[in-house]
């Protein structure tokens, strides 16, 4: 299948990235290269650019879609090892720093990769196939107590409880191998669905779960602020409110905001400023995006610059 992804935002990072052509810029969820690709534009023969993305699908589309660059660095890693991947390529810090969270449409679209409720295809919705959690290990083994709180806490669905014990009373017969699967087990689960497709937050949560989402945000942020270099920023563009109220409050606590009682009549937190933000108000997509791409209908761009 062709990797098809539009890149979110993409005017608005490359602006709130302020890119020097000499610059050092990291792309941590690489993907199809979208925004990669207008960043490597803008360097010159001193910059350079470091796209990191766990899955070899977009690996093998991003090495094709930069190949023309001779200062890219592809590397198939998990952001979350930033400092090990820096170290590795000998550079102590950088001037930029993209994320685009989440999946790409590709991934989503793709019925191989088992993450999408419409297709029927083997449930998988591993963003790195080296993993050994699928959402299969997922729904067929974790406990009724653990199904309901990923369920309830990532999807924030209010069926949790039902879906959980649906889930856990049909595999007891067989086990749940496919997408479609899970989406029946959920319609059976859950009472008459408004406006979303029934299955989209269970779906979302196992995601969350299987991928560790959510669990390696917060020293991923921290470490990615410790390597940019002053007025270095970091852009990161998040596509639900779960992901959007950790990276606001990851911002927050790098602010240095005096967290001491306020009958305190010294400071002893020592909290101190690293970062500046940006974006006062969140950037939304424009009217424009939103009619060119419904998929861009969640996303929030937050930016902080390094003191
Ligand atoms: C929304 S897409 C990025 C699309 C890209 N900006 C573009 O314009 O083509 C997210 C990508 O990040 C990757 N990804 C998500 N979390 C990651 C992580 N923690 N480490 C490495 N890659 C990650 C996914 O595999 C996916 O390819």
């Amino acid at each position: 299948m062709e990797f098809k992804h539009y890149p979110v935002m993409l005017n608005e990072c490359i602006n709130m990235l302020n890119i020097k052509q000499d610059g050092i810029y990291v792309d941590g969820t690489l993907g199809g290269a979208g925004h990669s690709f207008e960043i490597a534009k803008r360097l010159n023969s001193q910059g350079g650019l470091i796209g990191i993305d766990q899955d070899e699908d977009a690996i093998k589309t991003a090495t094709q879609r930069l190949y023309n660059f001779s200062n890219v660095t592809i590397v198939k890693d998990n952001n979350k090892n930033i400092l090990n991947i820096l170290k590795n390529l000998n550079i102590e810090s950088v001037d930029g720093i993209l994320l685009d969270l989440g999946v790409s449409s590709y991934q989503l679209d793709n019925p191989e990769r088992g993450f999408s409720y419409n297709k029927d295809a083997l449930l998988d919705m591993r963003m790195n196939k080296d993993n050994p959690l699928s959402a299969q290990v997922v729904v067929n083994t974790y406990s009724y107590e653990d199904l309901t709180k990923i369920i309830f806490e990532y999807g924030e669905e209010k069926y949790a409880k039902s879906i959980a014990k649906n889930i856990c009373k049909y595999r007891e017969e067989q086990p749940i191998q496919t997408t479609l699967q899970l989406v029946e087990i959920i319609k059976l689960s859950v009472g008459k669905y408004d406006d979303k497709h029934p299955a989209k937050r269970t779906f979302q949560a196992i995601r969350i779960e299987v991928n560790g989402e959510l669990k390696i945000l917060k020293q991923a942020i921290t470490d990615m602020i410790s390597v940019l270099k002053p007025q270095g920023r970091l852009c990161i563009i998040t596509f639900h409110s779960l992901e959007d109220r950790l990276v606001k409050n990851i911002f927050a606590d790098h602010l240095g905001k005096c967290i001491c009682p306020k009958d305190l009549p010294v400071c002893i937190c020592g909290k101190k400023p690293v970062v500046e933000l940006i974006t006062k108000k969140v950037i939304l997509p424009t009217e424009e995006e939103l009619k060119n791409n419904s998929r861009s209908k969640s996303a929030k761009l937050r930016v902080v610059e390094k003191l």
